[in-house]
């Protein structure tokens, strides 16, 4: 029996979710390219897409969206979970706290045996409605309470991504600030066997209530190594602090083995496609403000160019958290926002694995190569 560090290359599942050619470049959501999704769906329609197996009919997506927008209120008792966690804790911690809870305040746990073994179908799509729903509410939330603000009420007249940006900012959203929202929420929504997927597929595998298969991911995405990384991107940029600045501090970077923040994946040997995606949204946004975006945005470009030369002979490019961040930033999101969105949006493929495990299940218990002690004697306190 080998072990393998990090599980590379060891399939943990068999899906019909996404797939992805880190060779080439290509990711996709039940077969249907991101490119093409990310320009022609919504995040309502990916979600669907990922969910169900196939793209809705017109009636289908107005029906889904529909519930969407009347499940987006959550109980008033989380917000009194908020109002009593620390204002400067990661709202990360803030969000899986509290989509943890959820299950307290929607019950069911009992409908996942509902016949002795299988979950109730009705339970299932229902909870996937309400989490997804609520995401978006909840991480708005945390951002006025922990300014001490009240919560700004979600709307049922906007779209998942208006309303997100509306709640956020408490104004009527841009049409093109929108649309990209929207396309960040369709890039980030799915990506086969990452880790905090895993997380979830385990927690699932248990029966475990959905808000808990959630929770468990939002904690696994939490990571640097992981969804945190995009937070870390932009900071990374302020430190390089210009232009001039990027190659001398990529050489002291390397050199001192660190890695670069938004680079490097598992998978992609090549650019990640959605990093691509997420380039050419900042230079629409570019379009759209008249020229102007953050200076960031040409520290990110000569980054991007001097690492190519150190780092694409290992096979390390941008990954989806390297533009992304700066995307954020321009729609008015506070950086330690940015993962949170990276988990609304992966919500829609949790709860797509999450389902498709539970329709075949069978409970996760990997084994291990054991390198510890042999069985020895107790030695009594006084022989120590
Ligand atoms: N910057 C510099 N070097 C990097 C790097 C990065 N971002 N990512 C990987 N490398 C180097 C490693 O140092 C290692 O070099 P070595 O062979 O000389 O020791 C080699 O590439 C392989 O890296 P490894 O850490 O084994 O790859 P992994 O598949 O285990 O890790 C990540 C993948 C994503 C965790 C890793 O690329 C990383 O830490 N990236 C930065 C964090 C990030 O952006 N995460 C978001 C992912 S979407």
């Amino acid at each position: 029996m080998e072990y393998v560090p990090g599980l590379q290359g060891i399939p943990a599942t068999q899906s019909k979710i996404s797939f992805l050619d880190g060779q080439q470049g290509i990711l996709t959501y039940r077969g249907y390219p991101i490119v093409e999704l990310a320009k022609h769906s919504t995040f309502e329609e990916a979600a669907w897409v990922l969910i169900n197996g196939e793209l809705p009919n017109a009636e289908q997506l107005a029906c889904f969206d529909a519930e969407l927008r009347a499940n987006r209120r959550v109980k008033y008792n989380v917000r009194d979970i908020m109002k009593i966690l620390p204002i400067d804790g990661h709202p990360m911690e803030a969000l899986q706290t509290c989509v943890a809870s959820l299950g307290m305040f929607y019950p069911g746990q009992e409908r996942m045996t509902a016949n002795g073994i299988s979950a109730d179908s009705e339970f299932v799509e229902q909870m996937i409605v309400k989490i997804l729903a609520s995401m978006a509410t909840l991480v708005a939330m945390w951002e006025h309470i922990r300014r001490g603000d009240d919560p700004v009420q979600p709307r049922t007249d906007l779209t998942y991504a208006e309303n997100f940006l509306y709640m956020m900012n408490e104004r009527e959203p841009d049409p093109v600030e929108s649309r990209i929202m929207d396309a960040c929420l369709v890039l980030h929504a799915e990506h086969t066997i990452n880790a905090s997927t895993f997380a979830a597929l385990v927690c699932g595998s248990t029966l475990a209530p959905p808000n808990l298969v959630v929770a468990s991911a939002i904690g696994t995405l939490a990571g640097p190594l992981h969804g945190g990384a995009n937070q870390r991107v932009l900071n990374m940029l302020d430190e390089i602090g210009s232009v001039e600045k990027v190659s001398d501090w990529l050489d002291q970077r390397l050199a001192s083995k660190q890695v670069v923040w938004g680079f490097g994946h598992r998978e992609y040997k090549v650019k990640d496609p959605r990093a691509d995606i997420l380039q050419g949204l900042l230079e629409d946004l570019r379009v759209h403000r008249k020229g102007y975006l953050s200076p960031l945005y040409d520290i990110a470009c000569e980054l991007e160019r001097c690492a190519e030369q150190r780092l694409a002979p290992k096979g390390i490019y941008p990954n989806v958290d390297f533009y992304s961040g700066l995307l954020y930033e321009a729609l008015g999101i506070p950086r330690d926002q940015f993962t949170p969105i990276f988990a609304i949006s992966r919500t829609a493929g949790w709860l797509a694995h999450w389902k498709e495990q539970i329709s075949h299940n069978r409970i996760f218990r990997p084994t291990q190569v054991y390198d510890g002690a042999p069985v020895r004697a107790y030695s009594p306190m006084a022989a120590r």
